[in-house]
């Protein structure tokens, strides 16, 4: 077989970046992003997949600017649906294996207990009702693709809950954290890094025909914690970055820290699925947690 070529759509975001890392080694990667392609515009969608004729496509871009997409809806739904619809089309018209990102955000919080994939979703506010109409794109374009729904995502790149609690601590002696909303924090690398491990056995035959485990998936690391728990985390691992600081964390409920995007209290998402499916588990999130501060010391 000749080399595969991998489209990277999104290759400087967060998770963009760990995946050219965790695919380096599959074949031909060709990243795409904002300076070569602007995905609200449909017909550089369907151009770029043309022009790169990708075996895999591994779409790591959205817009995820959750609190913005309150007053550009437009744009938001263009490119988190659209482009997706897109994308699904090109993949199914040349047989690639089609990856996609979704979000905890699709469903409204109020379950007691984590959230399965036959949970009714119902987004609470304009990114989820995005990305939700993004993955029933996919769904109903159908053929070989992988929706993974993931969570509360930060890494050593780009702009993200973890470097903003490390430049605050630098600033302050004290902050206010939201105490009231639970999830998973899930880091860039560990989501790359399963990818990889998945796409590898569906290319393998290791799963299967198509039909066997093309659909969506949870895919977040292990444990919960709220936003407030994960910062204290964060300041118990970051006195080298804060020079020995280590600021204290008053814990807020949402009311108190009003944003134009209404949030989900519970977002966790059971993993059960990809588990018996792939065998694949992520890391609990303080272990993946030490994974990006190590990474941060090497840079
Ligand atoms: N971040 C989270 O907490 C979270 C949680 C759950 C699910 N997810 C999902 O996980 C996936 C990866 O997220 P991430 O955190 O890696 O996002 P990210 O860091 O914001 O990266 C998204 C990339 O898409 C690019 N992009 C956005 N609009 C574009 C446009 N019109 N044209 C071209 N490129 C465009 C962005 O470029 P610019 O930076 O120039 O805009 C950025 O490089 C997404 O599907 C997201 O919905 C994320």
């Amino acid at each position: 077989m000749s080399v595969r070529r991998i489209l990277i759509v999104g290759s400087a975001g967060q998770v963009g970046v760990e995946l050219q890392r965790s695919f380096a080694d599959a074949g031909e990667i060709v990243g795409r992003d904002r300076d070569t392609v602007d995905l609200a515009v449909p017909e550089q969608v369907r151009e770029m997949v043309r022009s790169a004729a990708p075996d895999i496509i591994l779409n790591a871009a959205a817009y995820t600017a959750v609190d913005r997409a309150e007053s550009e809806p437009e744009v938001a739904m263009t490119v988190n649906a659209e482009a997706t619809r897109i994308l699904a089309e090109e993949a199914l018209r040349t047989s690639a294996l089609l990856v996609h990102y979704s979000t905890d955000y699709v469903f409204d919080g109020s379950k007691v207990g984590p959230w399965v994939e036959t949970d009714e979703p119902n987004p609470q506010n304009v990114y989820g009702a995005s990305k939700l109409a993004g993955e029933e794109a996919i769904q109903n374009v159908g053929g070989k693709y992988l929706i993974f729904r993931t969570s509360w995502v930060y890494g050593p790149h780009g702009s993200n809950f973890l470097l903003t609690m490390l430049r605050l601590g630098r600033e302050r002696e004290s902050l206010n954290v939201v105490d009231d909303q639970i999830g998973a924090p899930t880091t860039s690398i560990e989501l790359a890094n399963a990818t990889r491990t998945i796409v590898n056995g569906v290319l393998a035959g290791q799963f299967g025909a198509d039909a066997d485990w093309a659909g969506l998936y949870h895919m977040t690391c292990s444990g919960s914690v709220s936003w407030r728990g994960f910062a204290q985390a964060i300041f118990a691992r970051a006195q080298s970055q804060l020079n020995g600081k280590s600021p204290t964390v008053h814990p807020i409920p949402s009311s108190a820290y009003p944003t134009p995007a209404k949030r989900p209290h519970n977002s966790v998402l059971s993993n059960e699925k990809l588990a018996a499916r792939f065998g694949v588990r992520l890391a609990p999130w303080e272990v993946a947690l030490d994974g990006v501060f190590e990474a941060l010391g090497s840079r």
